[in-house]
């Protein structure tokens, strides 16, 4: 079940003049989300912005005895609600409700699992790596970013054993060009009866094209949609997502509560 807190912030961040993580006590969502789900998040008192906006759980913060007690945020700035929650201090209340959505479904070993992040859509693979890690399943990031200066939190997915593969659109660190093209290569080299599960999020043109990839070497892969989102809750019908019905024809869901998490090869992309 869902819950509304004013959270209290721990700590912010600071990762770049745009990037953040924000750390909030949150224990009863901390206690309940599983990786892929999101939170509505309001972090001024204002009417503006009136509504709340949506964020992946990050990490799951543990107390000293290992008890969740708190999320974090990977916030990139964008807009209002964004510079908010990348100028919010130590101490302040942030309006949290959550956890929502449909979380990624967790393989088993021995199937491995390949993390494909662009920029921000890092954010819901920390709490997955954790899942994959515990369950002892051989696990890769790929992660795209327009520099190396925007490659973030390597070491959370290191310290977790996750094999890492890096573009940068400039060439700065890692390959140069789009993290599709070193996911392709390995798809052509991977043997086909070795079980691999592909999991997607940033931006939509990445999703896209890595769903598109994964249906041609028949491989299954769940993709965390990024809608603009109203309301969380099923409410106000801003965030449909195209789907193929199973008899033809195209229906829509709302992907706050169908998703965020879907399967790539049911949107319909174009
Ligand atoms: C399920 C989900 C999880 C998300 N997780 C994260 C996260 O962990 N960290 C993070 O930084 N952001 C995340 N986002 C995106 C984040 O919600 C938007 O960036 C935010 O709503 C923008 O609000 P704003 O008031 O700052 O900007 P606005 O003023 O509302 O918008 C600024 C610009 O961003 C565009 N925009 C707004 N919302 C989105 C969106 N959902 N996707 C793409 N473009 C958008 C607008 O069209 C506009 O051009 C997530 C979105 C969803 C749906
Ligand atoms: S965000 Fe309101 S219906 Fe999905």
């Amino acid at each position: 079940m869902p819950v509304d807190v004013a959270a209290e912030v721990i700590a912010n961040h600071p990762l770049s003049g745009d990037y953040n993580v924000l750390a909030l006590a949150a224990p009863a969502i901390a206690a309940s989300a599983q990786p892929g789900q999101f939170v509505m998040v309001k972090a001024g008192p204002g009417q503006d912005p009136l509504l709340r906006r949506p964020f992946s759980v990050f990490e799951i913060l543990r107390d000293e005895a290992g008890s969740p007690a708190g999320i974090s945020l990977l916030n990139k700035r964008v807009g209002a609600s964004t510079a908010l929650v990348y100028a919010a201090k130590a101490g302040q209340l942030v309006a949290c409700l959550g956890p929502l959505g449909r979380p990624f479904s967790v393989v088993e070993a021995p199937a491995e699992a390949w993390m494909v992040a662009g920029g921000v859509g890092l954010a819901p693979f920390a709490t997955l790596a954790e899942a994959l890690h515990a369950r002892g399943v051989r696990s890769t990031l790929f992660y795209g970013a327009r520099r190396a200066a925007e490659l973030f939190c390597l070491n959370v997915f290191r310290d977790l054993d996750i094999e890492l593969t890096l573009t940068t659109e400039d060439g700065s660190a890692g390959e140069h060009g789009r993290i599709t093209a070193p996911l392709e290569r390995r798809l052509r080299a991977g043997s086909a009866d070795a079980p691999v599960a592909i999991y997607a999020c940033g931006p939509e043109g990445m999703l896209a094209a890595t769903a598109k990839l994964a249906t041609a070497y028949r491989r299954p892969c769940q993709v965390s949609v990024e809608r603009i989102m109203g309301c969380g809750l099923g409410g106000c019908y801003s965030c449909v997502v195209p789907m193929r019905s199973e008899h033809g024809g195209v229906h829509h869901v709302r992907s706050c509560l169908s998703g965020p998490v879907l399967a790539g090869d049911q949107i319909v992309w174009d």
